[in-house]
């Protein structure tokens, strides 16, 4: 492995600070890192029951993040359940609330991956929600919108490259259009070897540059304008296959 493998970001060291990786960063190890992040969710929510609280949902993730041998985690695995999922990351979880058949869930995590190789650690940042075990005419509506939100975003940017503040007007005007509501706090961040926060703690909705493939991390939250029903997907901006949905 050398310096001009593809896989390399080049010339870290004439990069601005805010895109920054470290000299022995790899995207393929980045990739790495997203695909077990995305089969260890795939791995949570089928351990979901009907009756647990999102707390209890919380240690079962912690559980499985241990047995899959993770030590580190850039930030704690969050599940919410029927109305938490309209709160986000910055809100409490709720001890009292059980998960029962219809409800909307999402899952978002975000697991450090330690790479042998060249003992570098990897970011995953992963979310998706769905309905846990029924039927739920609104909350499939409200995901399946925020499904399709994602990937216009995607395919805009992929065409267009604009910057990350057109990027969420690009977003909020189509939540809206939908009828739905965006929920601002949920911005979007860099992604990279851990922690990304050395390099920056830009919110990717807040950048006035184009944000370079796969060092940035998209997220869309939409809530319904009136129910308590929202919806959460998270994933690499810049992805050219592989997509998740
Ligand atoms: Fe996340």
């Amino acid at each position: 492995m050398n310096e001009t493998h593809s896989l390399r970001i080049e010339s870290s060291a004439a990069k601005p600070m805010h895109e920054k990786v470290a000299a022995t960063f790899l995207r393929e190890k980045l990739l790495w890192a997203r695909e077990r992040s995305w089969n260890l969710l795939d791995e949570i929510r089928a351990q979901l029951k009907e009756g647990m609280t999102e707390r209890q949902a919380f240690q079962l993730a912690m559980n499985l993040c241990a047995t899959s041998g993770i030590s580190k985690q850039w930030h704690k695995p969050v599940i919410r359940f029927g109305p938490g999922t309209i709160l986000t990351f910055a809100d409490e979880l709720n001890d009292q609330y059980k998960l029962k058949r219809g409800d909307p869930i999402y899952i978002d995590l975000g697991p450090v991956w330690a790479d042998q190789e060249y003992g570098l650690e990897y970011e995953g940042d992963v979310a998706d929600s769905f309905i846990f075990d029924g039927q739920n005419i609104e909350a499939k509506k409200c995901i399946a919108a925020a499904r399709e939100i994602f990937r216009a975003t995607e395919e805009e940017w992929m065409k267009t490259k604009i910057s990350g503040i057109e990027l969420y007007n690009f977003i909020k005007k189509n939540v809206e259009k939908r009828g739905y509501k965006l929920v601002e706090e949920v911005e979007g961040h860099r992604i990279s070897d851990f922690p990304h926060h050395k390099y920056s703690k830009e919110r990717l909705a807040k950048i006035n540059f184009e944000p370079e493939p796969l060092l940035w991390v998209l997220e869309i939250q939409i809530k319904h304008p009136s129910l308590e029903i929202g919806a959460f997907f998270e994933d690499l901006l810049g992805l050219e296959k592989d997509r998740r949905i």
